[in-house]
C-alpha cells in the first residue's frame, strides 16, 4: 500500500519524483524517499513523515541527476522511521530499490544472507532485496533482477537502478500494480496514472511478472520467460485537473461534487431514456448464459460491500435470484460453494485490493464466472475478469470513496435490470419507471448538494459527539451502513449502523441523553415502522435526525431535525440518500480538524492481505 515513481530522461529527476509522489501519497504516508544518480553515485533522502518533510530537506539539500526512483510509504514491515523508509540499498549504495508490496520469504532470504556475511541497517523485507541482488549480481542489472525475482515470494512492484549501469531503470510488477509512462526522450514507472499524467498520457500496463527496462528513449517489456514483448499503448483520457484539487479544500468535498457528472457518465450509452434496455457493453448476459447460472455471489470490501448489499437488494427484487453478497477476507476462506453454474460479482474501486483479487481467483478457479464493477482500467481485477462493467467515476484520489460508490450503486440497479429484462421478471413498464428514476439522479443529487451548507451547520453543532448510531430497515439500512463508514473512517467518531428494528433485542441500552442519532425513513412500506423504532430511541432521550423523502411531514413529529431529498422510486433512494451522509461526515471531519483525504491508519488501496 504504498506509492512508488521513476524516471529516466533529460531533466532533473528529484522535482519530478517529488510531484510524482504527491500524486500517490494517498496510498500510504508514513515515510517518503528519493535516490537519484548524480552521475557518479546515487543520492538517497527518506524521512520519516508526510512528504513534505522530504520536500523541505530536498530543498535544503538539492541533488542533481536525471535518473532516480521515489517511494512514499504505508509501513507493513518495520515501523515508520527515518531508516526503514525506503528507498532501499546495498552496502556499497550502488543498488538502490523502492518496493511496493509484500516479501514473504524476507526472513529466510534474509538469514540466507546473513550466512552470507551481510547485514541490514532496517527492519523492512525491501531491503533484502536490494542486498540479494547484490549478491546475486552477475554484471548484467537485468539479468540480475530476473535471477533474484526466482527467489521472491509474495507481491512486489519493485523500481531498481544501479551505478553499475546509470542508463536503465528497471521496473517489475507482481500482483501490486505498476504503469509505465511513455514520454519524448524520457520515460517513467508509477503505483498509478496520476504521478505521471502531467508528463505523458501514454502508458503501459504491466501484467504479472512483467519486467521493464527503461532507457531515455526507449522501453522494453520482457515477459516471465524473459522474451521481448510488444504491448498495447493505452492512451488516458484523464485531464490533470481530474486529478488535482481543483480549487476545493479536499479531494474528498471534490469528489463529492463530482456525483452528478459522474453518475451521468457511468449511464451514458448503457441506459438510454428511449431504450427498454440497458446496454451492459460487451457483456454477453443473455438469456442463455443466465439459465446457466444458478446462484449469485457478490464479493468485495468496504464501500464497494456496501454497493453489493444493494446490488443483492436490486437483483433479488427485480431478477427473483438468490444472491449472497460476502466480504472478500472472509469469502477466500469460507470454502464456498461455488462452481461453473455459479455468477461471482466482484466490485473493487481500485481492482487492486488484495482480499477482492484473491476472492476472484479463488472463485475463478472453481470454474465461476467473474464480472468485475470498478473504476480503473488496466486494474489487475479488471484483467482477470471475464467481464468488466466499468463506473466511469474518474480518478478517485480521497481515501473516503464517495463518487466510486454511488457509480457501483448505478452498475447493481443497470445489472438487475439487465437480468431481469433477460428472464423476464419484470415488466417493460417497472423497467422504465426504475431507468427514469436512475436518470433523474444526477439532477436529484445536484439539488441535494446546493444545500451543503444547512449540512454543515449541522456538524458543526455535532462534531464534538462520542458516538453515533445509523438506523434504517431494508434498503435504507444497507445505506446507513455506509453512511456510517465514511464518518468513521475520516472523523474517528465510533459509530454504527443498526436494523432499526433490532435496536431493541438488546443494543438499544447503549441510548441514553444526548445520543446522536440518525435515521433514515425513505422506503414507504417500512415508513410506520421506522417512525415507530425513532419514538422508542426517542423516549430514551436521544437526538434524532432523520432522512426522509420529501412530502413525508409525518417525521418532523418524531425527529429533532430532518433533512429532505427529492421524491423518487423508494427502490433508488442509496443513490440520492448517500450524499448527506457523506457531507455530514465530511464536515464532521473538517470541524474535528482530522486529515480528511489521508486518514489516520488507512489507504486508498489495500493491496496487502
Ligand atoms: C472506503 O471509503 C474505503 N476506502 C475502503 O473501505 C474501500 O472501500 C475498500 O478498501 C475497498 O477498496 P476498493 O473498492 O478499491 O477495492
Amino acid at each position: 500500500m504504498c506509492g512508488i515513481v521513476g524516471y529516466i530522461g533529460n531533466k532533473q529527476a528529484a522535482d519530478i519524483l517529488i510531484d510524482g509522489l504527491k500524486k500517490l501519497e494517498y496510498r500510504g504516508y508514513d515515510s517518503a524517499g528519493i535516490a537519484v544518480y548524480n552521475g557518479e553515485k546515487i543520492k538517497v533522502q527518506k524521512y520519516k513523515g508526510r512528504l513534505s518533510v522530504l520536500e523541505e530537506k530536498v530543498k535544503e539539500n538539492p541533488v542533481q541527476g536525471t535518473l532516480g526512483i521515489g517511494h512514499t510509504r504505508w509501513a507493513t514491515h518495520g515501523a515508520p522511521s527515518d531508516i526503514n523508509s525506503h528507498p532501499h540499498s546495498n552496502a556499497s549504495g550502488d543498488i538502490v530499490v523502492v518496493h511496493n508490496g509484500i516479501i514473504e520469504n524476507y526472513m529466510e532470504l534474509k538469514e540466507e544472507l546473513e550466512e552470507e556475511g551481510y547485514t541490514f541497517k532496517s527492519e523492512t523485507d525491501t531491503e533484502v532485496v536490494a542486498q540479494l541482488l547484490d549478491y546475486l549480481y552477475t554484471g548484467d542489472i537485468v539479468e540480475t533482477v530476473q535471477k533474484a525475482l526466482t527467489r521472491l515470494n509474495g507481491s512486489y512492484a519493485l523500481g531498481i537502478i544501479s551505478t553499475r549501469e546509470p542508463d536503465k531503470l528497471i521496473g517489475v510488477r507482481k500482483d501490486s500494480p505498476l504503469i509505465v509512462g511513455v514520454g519524448e526522450g524520457e520515460n517513467f514507472i508509477a503505483s498509478d496514472i496520476p504521478a505521471i499524467l502531467k508528463h505523458t498520457k501514454n502508458v503501459y500496463f504491466l501484467e504479472n511478472n512483467e519486467l521493464v527496462i527503461l532507457e531515455k528513449d526507449q522501453v522494453t517489456i520482457l515477459n516471465k520467460k524473459g522474451k521481448a514483448i510488444k504491448k498495447e499503448i493505452f492512451e488516458v483520457n484523464w485531464s490533470i485537473e481530474d486529478a488535482e484539487k481543483g480549487g476545493y479544500r479536499h479531494f474528498m468535498l471534490k469528489e463529492i461534487e463530482e456525483q452528478p457528472k459522474a453518475l451521468k457518465d457511468t449511464m451514458t450509452s448503457r441506459l438510454l431514456e428511449d431504450q427498454d434496455q440497458v446496454i451492459l457493453d460487451q457483456i454477453k448476459l443473455g438469456k442463455k448464459e443466465l439459465q446457466n447460472i444458478n446462484r449469485i455471489f457478490i464479493v468485495a470490501c468496504g464501500t464497494a460491500y456496501h454497493a453489493g448489499l444493494v446490488g443483492k437488494y436490486a437483483i433479488e427484487r427485480f431478477a427473483r435470484i438468490p444472491v449472497e453478497t460476502e466480504v472478500a477476507s472472509e469469502f477466500r476462506y469460507k470454502k464456498p460453494i461455488v462452481d461453473e453454474h455459479s455468477l461471482v460479482i466482484v466490485v473493487s474501486q481500485s481492482g487492486e485490493t488484495a482480499d477482492t483479487l484473491a476472492a476472484l481467483r479463488l472463485a475463478k478457479e472453481k470454474g465461476a464466472r467473474i464480472l468485475a464493477i470498478t473504476n480503473v482500467i488496466g486494474s489487475t481485477v479488471s484483467r482477470e475478469a471475464d467481464n468488466v462493467l466499468y463506473t466511469w467515476a474518474g480518478p478517485e484520489i480521497a481515501v473516503a470513496s464517495t463518487k466510486a460508490y454511488t457509480t457501483q450503486l448505478i452498475c447493481m440497479y443497470m445489472l438487475a435490470l439487465h437480468i431481469a429484462l433477460e428472464l423476464g421478471t419484470i415488466s417493460v413498464e417497472f423497467f422504465r419507471e426504475i431507468r427514469d428514476a436512475l436518470k433523474q439522479t444526477p439532477q436529484m443529487v445536484e439539488e441535494i448538494l446546493k444545500h451543503k451548507h444547512d449540512i454543515q451547520k449541522f456538524a458543526d453543532h455535532n462534531f464534538n459527539t462520542n458516538s453515533v448510531f445509523f438506523l434504517g430497515r431494508g434498503l435504507d439500512y444497507y445505506t446507513a451502513m455506509e453512511g456510517s463508514l465514511k464518518l468513521k473512517e475520516i472523523s474517528y467518531i465510533h459509530s454504527e449502523a443498526y436494523a432499526a428494528g433490532e435496536l431493541k433485542h438488546g443494543t438499544i441500552a447503549l441510548i441514553e441523553k444526548g445520543t446522536l442519532i440518525i435515521a433514515l425513513a425513505t422506503q414507504q412500506e417500512l415508513y410506520e415502522k421506522l417512525l415507530s423504532n425513532m419514538k422508542e430511541v426517542k423516549a430514551r432521550g436521544a437526538h434524532v435526525v432523520a432522512i426522509a423523502q420529501e412530502g413525508h411531514e409525518e417525521v418532523k413529529k418524531v425527529a429533532d431535525e430532518v433533512f429532505y431529498i427529492p421524491r423518487i422510486n423508494d427502490h433508488v433512494t442509496p443513490v440520492t440518500i448517500i450524499p448527506i451522509l457523506q457531507l455530514i461526515a465530511y464536515y464532521i471531519a473538517v470541524a474535528r480538524g482530522t486529515d480528511v483525504d489521508k486518514p489516520r491508519n488507512l489507504a486508498k488501496s489495500v493491496t496487502v492481505e
